[in-house]
Parts: C-alpha cells; structure tokens; sequence
C-alpha cells in the first residue's frame, strides 16, 4: 500500500476542522436560533451542549480517526471490530447526501457575490430568490460549487484541503470581525444586540422539551459529528498531537464566529428595519439581502457578506467530500484525482432533484439531520464509550500531559451524559421524518 497522507502542520488538521465547522450553521441558523430561543441565555445552554456534549464527541470521532490512520469505515476492521464498519459507512453515507444539497446552497451563495456585485437583488429580493433558487441557473451553479471543491480535494491533503483552509479560515474570521465592526457603526445597533442577546429565561423554561434538543442537535451539526469526517481528518493526524487541545480551539472559533455573525446580522436588519424571520433560507438570502440593498455601499457589502459566506461553505464542503474520497482512495487502485471527479460528479446528479425544487432540498435535509446525522453519532458515542473503552483512554491520553484523571472523566461523560443526550436527539428527531416529496 502506498504511504498514506498526513498533515504537514499540527495548525493545517486544526484550519480544515475549524473550516468544516464553521460553515451555513454558523451564519444562518445559530444567530437566529439563539435569538428566538432565549438570547444570551440560550446561549449558555447552547455552551454547556458543546462543553458537556459536542466536544466529548468530537474527541470520540478523533480517537477513531487517529488510532486506525484509515478512512471511517476500515476504521473499525483496524481497530478488530469489523461489525461497526456499519456506523463509519452510515456516517460517510450523510455526509455523500447532505454534500448533494448543500451544494445547491454553495451555488445560491455564488449567485449572490454576483448578484450584490451588480445590485440584482435589491430591487426585491424575495422575487429574486424564487427566481434563482430552482432551476437550471441553479443546477449550473450547483456544478460550479461541487467542481470547485472537487478540484481542492484533488490536491491532496496538504496541497489541497491544509493550503486552502490555511487562508480560507483566517480570512473568514477577519471578514466576519471587519463586518461586524462595520455594523457596530450603524444606528439601531443597541435594538440589534438586545435582540440577539437580552436574556430570556421565560422562553426556555416553557419550552425547555423543545429548546434543549435543539441546542444539542445545532452543536452537533456545528461541529460536523456524525458525517465521518472529523474521524477521517484525524487519521491523517501523528501520534504526538494533543487531541483534546485541538478539539477545545475547535469548538471555540467555532462559537466564536456563530457569536460574531450574531453581532453582523442583526444590526443591519434593525438599522434597515427588515423583519427578522425565521432562521435558515430566508434569514439571509431574504432579510439579510433586503437590508443590505438598503444600506449605503450595499454592493461592497454584500460582496464582502456573501463571499465570507461561500468561504465558509466552501470549507465545510470540502471535508465532507474528503471523508467519501478517503474511503475511496485507501481501497481502490483509482488515483485520488480521479476519486474526486469520480465522486463529484456523482455528487452532481444527486443533487439535481434539490437544484430543480425546494420540496426536494428540505427533504434531503431533513433525512440527513433527522435520520442519518443522529444514529452516526449515536454509533460513534456507544462505540468509544462502551466497546473500545481502555483503548480510547490510551489514545486520548497518547499526546497529552497531566495525570490522565480527565481522560477517564471524558470516558464516563461519553459511556453517559453523551450517550442519553444523543440517544434522546435520535428518537426526538425521528418523529420528524417523512416521506420524499414525490
Ligand atoms: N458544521 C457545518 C455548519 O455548521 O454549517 C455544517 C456541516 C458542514 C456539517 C460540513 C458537516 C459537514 F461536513
């Protein structure tokens, strides 16, 4: 077997996490979801899900990745346990399915940086959305977007996916802190931030059944679990890096820029006087596009908005193409460009049906958070906590400093706490599911 490929820095595995985090989560659904759920309080409850939750599994996935050095099938052949290759394949199958749909989003993203360049949007920005959302401009664009990351994953990994995120996560967070400073300047900043953040605690204690899950289920998402790729990203990882450091900074820039585009978007709707709405496709290709073509230098910003967007798409797409590619490459003779077309273009077609209707797209979204997204955690947390356990302490601890008490804390939170909040969020989550849109 050839040599398989590694990280050329401890900083490029730390870029691509960080890059595939910090994606269309962080900017259209986090912001707005913490504003209709609590502000400054669902945030807290948003911050102990990542603390007590989506960190304890993302180590998880990264134990997995760096102990077998195999894409997140094999994974589980290498570590003696070939019947859990089920969990890894379900986890590379949501991510091949939501990389369908969220590159038809990536090629709407496109369409924006164009369209705030020539100012298209700004006469009405709702008509302009159903204009362009469905149909054959938008399976094109859709093929831009998947070529584009095709083209990245073809490099390799320190050529292609650590060279790219290297630039692309840096330049995220200096666009979003440009932004956000810019909107700091604009009146009706303070109603913007008492919006986003005055602390509600009324709202969660009525509908904490509802408010916990979804917290729990974005911090999951966020930090990209249960798609196999933070378990493919650290099997390209060496034995001397200290995992649970890396996932601390991960999680942290990954709130840091939700927060911040909290602090961008919210002050350019109030100072526009757009209606809010609700999170996901409307809060920014609607109200967000309304209230930038109303703002003086509109077309700058919007440029600067929507390409920090499509950068931060970009990122997250490109990992999610890497954990199918890395399949792929470790058992086939294809060489990994070849892969990448290969995989692209299958990528295309599956996500023509998403490009042609919205039904479709939401479907696809909803199998994959609803059905696939949750059982590939689900498997991942039983598998560390209760099947490889002592092997999961050794690789945890292979790295790291200091007595090795956290490592078993980790252990018993993840056999636990994890293992009841993501078994809850699976069957909460299943109820949602329902039949394609025939
Ligand atoms: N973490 C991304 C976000 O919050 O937007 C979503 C995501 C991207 C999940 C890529 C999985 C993935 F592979």
């Amino acid at each position: 077997m050839p040599d398989r490929e590694t990280w050329a820095t401890r900083l490029g595995f730390i870029a691509a996490s960080i890059g595939s985090a910090v994606g269309l989560g962080n900017i259209w659904r986090f912001p707005f979801q913490t504003a209709e759920n609590g502000g400054s309080a669902f945030l807290v409850v948003y911050l102990v899900a990542v603390l007590l939750i989506g960190l304890p599994a993302l180590l998880a996935e990264f134990v997995i990745g760096r102990r077998a050095n195999l894409n997140a099938i094999d994974a589980f052949d290498r570590l003696d346990r070939p019947n859990w290759k089920v969990v890894g394949a379900i986890g590379v199958l949501a991510g091949f399915w939501t990389l369908a749909y969220y590159s038809v989003v990536g090629g709407w993203v496109i369409r924006y940086v164009y369209g705030s360049a020539t100012g298209a949007y700004f006469g009405g920005p709702e008509a302009y959305f159903d204009a362009i959302a469905e149909g054959p401009e938008a399976i094109a664009l859709h093929f831009l977007f998947i070529a584009t990351s095709a083209a990245i994953v073809a490099f390799g990994i320190e050529d292609g996916i650590e060279r790219a995120t290297k630039l692309m996560v840096p330049s995220i967070i200096l666009l979003m802190v440009g932004l956000a400073a810019y909107a700091a300047t604009l009146p009706g900043v303070g109603e913007g931030y008492a919006f986003f953040l005055s602390p509600d605690l009324s709202t969660i204690a009525a509908n904490a059944g509802e408010v916990v899950p979804a917290a729990v289920g974005q911090a999951l998402f966020s930090l990209s679990l249960g798609f196999s790729i933070m378990i493919t990203y650290a099997s390209y990882l060496g034995e001397d890096d200290n995992l649970a450091l890396d996932g601390v900074s991960i999680a942290a820039f990954n709130t840091f820029v939700g927060v911040l585009a909290g602090f961008v978007v919210f002050p350019l709707l109030f100072a526009q006087g757009v209606e809010v709405g609700d999170a996901g496709t409307n809060a920014v290709f609607v109200s967000v596009a309304s209230a930038l073509s109303g703002l003086p230098f509109g077309r700058v910003l919007g440029v600067v908005f929507f390409g920090t967007v499509l950068i931060a798409a970009l990122s997250s797409a490109i990992s999610l193409l890497e954990a199918v590619t890395a399949y792929v490459v470790d058992n086939y003779r294809f060489g990994r460009v070849q892969t990448a077309v290969g995989i692209g273009t299958a990528l295309f077609l599956a996500g023509v049906p998403s490009a042609l209707s919205l039904d479709w797209l939401d479907w696809f979204d909803t199998v994959a958070g609803s059905l696939l997204l949750p059982l590939a955690v689900f498997g991942v947390v039983f598998f560390v906590g209760w099947v490889m356990t002592d092997e999961a302490i050794a690789e945890v601890r292979q790295g790291a400093s200091g007595s090795g008490t956290l490592s078993v804390l980790w252990l018993w939170t993840v056999r636990t706490v994890v293992l009841l909040a993501v078994g809850g969020t699976v069957a909460v989550s299943l109820l949602e599911l329902r039949a394609p849109p025939l």
